[in-house]
């Protein structure tokens, strides 16, 4: 399985689950390796490089069909609307490769044959219409557009699909993979896709809709970020920034609601006409196609409108790939955020199963799930049934990170941890309440404002936990609100102009060892594994050390390799080292907790210095930490996933030429990118596939 962990040999885990299903042995990696291939250097070129002795192929672009009888993607904007749920959607992110076993039912080690499943987070509306999205009645306040009318249905059509997750059966053929366009496994999740709810939330007030008049269900997923799994075989979606989805205009709102209601909806930022203005096709359809994005208080009860429709978007989803029939389901106990991912932690029967989970928006929150049921490998295979029973009744915690290296998992339940009726910012009603609105039941229990956390993962040899702070600024953490976790404040200036760069904008990378190596603990140690930074960056800013061949910043997605344990992948979603280098994908191989010691930074802004005390994971050198590719412009790497012998790696590139400005749609030679057809292309999203040429583990 493509877990985060997995726990195949995680450490002290006593017994592995076994293998669900027979399947050839994979060539297992050495006990003892070491990154093995030259570095990629940093580059502005619009293309993937790999090291010499890899090749990267394209598998999967935006709007690519995956059914019989859909035409080639035109990729000029005028595709019919309607084939859509037929096709790649756009900005693919998170990913994971379901092995297949000859009858078609999931096997962890399948290497030849399997369903790669991915999210995709969101759309460069650009590129997606002939000349981008047509908007009428547009509102501005200065030069920022506040709202606008949509007036073409299939614009907005074409977007609800490509919003979601792709299921698409791939295989290899000698070397090569390809995806197969018409087996009968693939399968669109999109944000027209009914799904169930699960868990504390499921059927109360918080989830009615005119829709869902019992809170049972809700339409769709949208901003999948990053994903993670589950050892019966599913796979889970995040829905990440989906308050920027809704239409709620304040002024005609506000006044309609109650003090509690104001302070959700402040909390978590539902305000505004909504990114993509989805609400305001008119006329709308009798089921709310378009209206049900208005969360507007507009009937005389929850049955009438969707004034709770934003409480039914910010959770994890359970989706089983194995089954194109099954109806996905929103996992309520794992808390309301902007979810990032959820990283399975170590696998052991007899013992609870854990989802660590990082909340990505800046000074947001570390959490993690504990399952109330222990792990019964008589489950794999289970589907959404497993689901019910060990994602809907648990423990939701997160994470306070104490100066002195340890920290403590606050739990989130009602009377807990100032987690009551009388806390003032906000009185918790009951169980519902506290995961609807886990972020504010995490500000009374005193958790630690983290450099927004993106993915978490889990180090199959040592059980213990990384997570991704990607970055923060100068405005969500000045230089007197470091801490130990989050120690850093300085100047990156960029580019020939020298533009101030002010916080945390490289990222950095903690990790922690809950205590006895037990993922149901209370207690954890930690140490700070790596900070970004440029290589010729000061001492007290390249903390880490690295060089030429191994610098970066903003880390996001990352993900241990479970054909060879040890092997860390990371993956950037940068925009302040840009002026040297496009987004990167960098090999590493981490040691554990506390291998390197204590020090005391000094931060500086301008004329003001301030100490801070922290710990700093051992530096990498190059032997630890390798730049393996490079991505074309203006994207992000995201999305990671092996093969199960290794020997395959998918690697996702999200939105190339992201930054176009909408008034160049009608020159090419304006297009921030033409990755990958090249030419005067559009530019599209895409998986790509890397494979050693000697048919070997990938990296090393
Ligand atoms: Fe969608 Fe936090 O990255
Ligand atoms: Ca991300
Ligand atoms: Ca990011
Ligand atoms: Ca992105």
């Amino acid at each position: 399985l493509q877990a985060c962990g997995g726990g195949s040999d995680a450490a002290p885990a006593p017994a592995p689950s076994p293998a669900p299903a027979p399947a050839p042995a994979p060539a297992p990696a050495p006990a003892q390796f070491k990154l093995n291939f030259n570095a990629v250097a940093k580059s502005l070129d619009d293309v993937v490089s790999v090291p010499p002795g890899y090749t990267a192929s394209v598998l999967y672009r935006l709007g690519d069909p995956i059914a019989a009888g859909v035409a080639a993607y035109l990729n000029d904007g005028t595709d019919d609307p309607a084939t859509y749920d037929r096709r790649a959607g756009d900005h693919h992110d998170g990913m994971t490769f379901f092995g297949a076993d000859g009858s078609g039912k999931w096997s962890s080690t399948a290497a030849d044959r399997g369903l790669l499943v991915m999210n995709h987070e969101a759309i460069t509306p650009l590129f997606l219409h002939p000349t981008g999205q047509t908007l009428v009645n547009q509102v501005f306040n200065g030069s920022t557009l506040t709202d606008a009318q949509r007036s073409v249905a299939g614009e907005v059509q074409r977007e609800f699909y490509l919003h979601g997750v792709s299921v698409i059966e791939v295989s290899r053929n000698g070397s090569s993979w390809s995806y197969k366009q018409d087996s009968s496994f693939n399968r669109r999740v999109h944000t027209l896709t009914e799904m169930e709810f699960g868990g504390p939330a499921a059927k109360t007030d918080y989830l009615k809709t005119r829709f869902s008049t019992d809170g049972s269900r809700t339409r769709g997923t949208v901003n999948n970020c990053a994903n993670g799994t589950t050892p019966w075989g599913t796979y889970l979606t995040c829905e990440e920034n989906w308050a920027g989805y809704f239409r709620r205009m304040t002024a005609v709102d506000n006044p309609k609601r109650s003090a509690k209601e104001l302070a959700s909806f402040s909390r978590y930022g539902v305000s505004g006409a909504g990114r993509e203005f989805w609400a305001t096709v008119n006329p709308d359809t009798t089921d709310n196609l378009y209206g049900r994005w208005n969360t507007e208080l507009l009937g005389a009860s929850a049955a009438d409108d969707y004034r709770n429709g934003a409480n039914t978007y910010g959770w994890v989803v359970e989706i089983d790939p194995f089954n194109p029939a099954s109806t996905p389901k929103k996992r309520t106990a794992l808390g309301r955020m902007g979810h990032e991912g959820a990283c399975l932690g170590p696998v052991v029967a007899g013992k609870p199963l854990v989802w660590y989970m990082g909340d990505d928006s800046r000074n947001e929150y570390i959490y993690k799930f504990v399952s109330a049921k222990a792990w019964d490998p008589a489950d794999v295979g289970g589907g959404i049934a497993a689901g019910d029973k060990y994602m809907d009744d648990g423990k939701l915690y997160v994470a306070r990170f104490n100066a002195d290296g340890t920290g403590v998992w606050l739990q989130l339940a009602l009377g807990q941890n100032n987690i009551t009726s009388g806390y003032a910012a906000y009185a918790f009603a009951d169980a519902a309440d506290v995961v609807v609105n886990a972020r504010l039941a995490a500000d009374a229990a005193g958790a630690t404002k983290m450099d927004r956390p993106e993915w978490a993962a889990v180090n199959p040899k040592t059980g213990e936990v990384y997570v991704t702070l990607t970055n923060t600024n100068s405005s969500a953490r000045p230089i007197g609100s470091t801490d130990a976790a989050n120690p850093r404040f300085y100047n990156d200036p960029k580019g020939a102009a020298q533009t101030a760069q002010k916080g945390n904008p490289n990222g950095h990378i903690v990790r922690f060892a809950d205590a006895g190596g037990d993922p149901a603990a209370t207690t954890f140690n930690w140490d700070v594994y790596l900070f970004g930074a440029r290589s010729t960056a000061a001492a007290d800013v390249n903390v880490s050390g690295l060089v030429a061949d191994n610098d970066f910043s903003s880390p996001d997605g990352m993900w241990f390799s479970q054909a060879a344990p040890g092997l860390l992948w990371l993956e950037t979603d940068d925009g302040a080292y840009t002026d040297v280098t496009n987004c990167m994908l960098l090999a590493a191989l981490p040691g554990k907790v506390g291998d390197g010691a204590a020090r005391t930074l000094t931060n500086v802004d301008g004329a003001t210095t301030r100490q801070q005390a922290t710990f700093v994971g051992k530096a990498p050198g190059t032997e630890g930490l390798r730049r393996f590719l490079v991505g074309p412009k203006d994207c992000e790497i995201t999305g990671i996933a092996e093969s199960g012998d290794g020997k395959a790696l998918f690697v996702n590139i999200q939105h190339p030429g992201e930054t176009t400005p909408a008034a160049s749609i009608g020159d090419p030679t304006k297009f921030g990118s033409h990755w990958p057809q090249g030419g005067s292309a559009r530019p599209r999203s895409a998986t790509v596939v890397i494979t050693k040429d000697d048919g070997g583990l990938i990296g090393l």
